[in-house]
């Protein structure tokens, strides 16, 4: 089995999702956070973001049952691999092993002229003093090593995802709206290729009439069960 999860295996764990309830893009226009575009003509927007929510929750939040259900699934033989498109880190902090972060993860921050790497600590330092922040070795702009939208995935981490999509039997998608392209296209590359897919999702998805099996729950009642079940 491969796993592909999105913002809601994490939103019990109290990290918003970005759409549906409560989403954080409905609060917070993408346009002016999380695009390319605004990100280089006036980063201030995506800083003000990180400094005021992003850091604050990542600090405080821990992996949750359904995270650690992943885990322990893939202890037991039965997942090969975790596709996210989370950038929480919350998948590794769990135990999983092999994760493939489609979106990159907020928890590395580089210089994009000399690629000196700043943890999230080390950066939230640096904006109590300014906005934008400096890189300390050459003065170059940071930015976190997520895939802002209007910006491509890189190639290779889209090619591995595919692969992995392709080569497995089931394919189980958990906490996903399945509305961002390409990434999902993932599971339907995974049931063209003959997987079996199951969606775990509390709202409706435009690919649930192509799924095999569909349970709209919250992904930390059903997770948990799977691994009795396994037991
Ligand atoms: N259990 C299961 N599903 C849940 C839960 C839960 N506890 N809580 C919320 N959900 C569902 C919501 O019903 C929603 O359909 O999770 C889904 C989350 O959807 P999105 O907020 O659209 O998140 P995601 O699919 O990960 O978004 C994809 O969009 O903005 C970009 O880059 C961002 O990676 C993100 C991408």
């Amino acid at each position: 089995m491969v796993t592909f999860t999105g913002a809601g295996i994490s939103a019990e764990s109290g990290i918003p999702t970005y759409r549906g309830e409560g989403g954080l893009w409905h609060k917070y226009d993408p346009n002016l956070y999380a695009s390319i575009n605004t990100f280089l003509q006036d980063p201030s927007y995506y800083w003000s973001f990180f400094r005021d929510v992003r850091y604050p929750m990542l600090k405080k939040v821990k992996p949750n049952k359904s995270h650690l259900a992943l885990a322990e699934i893939e202890e037991r033989g039965n997942l090969k691999t975790v596709i996210t498109q989370n950038i929480d880190g919350l998948h590794q902090e769990a135990g999983s092993s092999s994760v493939i972060e489609l979106h990159g993860t907020t928890r590395i921050i580089y210089c994009m002229t000399c690629s000196q790497e700043y943890t999230m600590d080390e950066v939230f330092f640096m904006l109590e003093v300014q906005i934008p922040p400096l890189c300390s070795e050459c003065k170059g702009r940071l930015r976190p090593d997520v895939v802002f939208f209007g910006e491509a995935l890189k190639p290779q981490i889209l090619a591995l995802a595919y692969a992995e999509a392709e080569k497995c039997d089931f394919l189980l998608v958990v906490g996903s709206s399945l509305v961002v392209y390409p990434a999902a296209d993932i599971p339907l590359k995974a049931k063209r290729m003959g997987a079996v897919l199951a969606i775990i999702n509390k709202e409706t998805t435009p690919l649930d009439d192509l799924a095999d099996y569909v349970i709209h729950d919250e992904a930390g009642k059903v997770l948990p069960r799977v691994v009795k079940l396994l037991k």
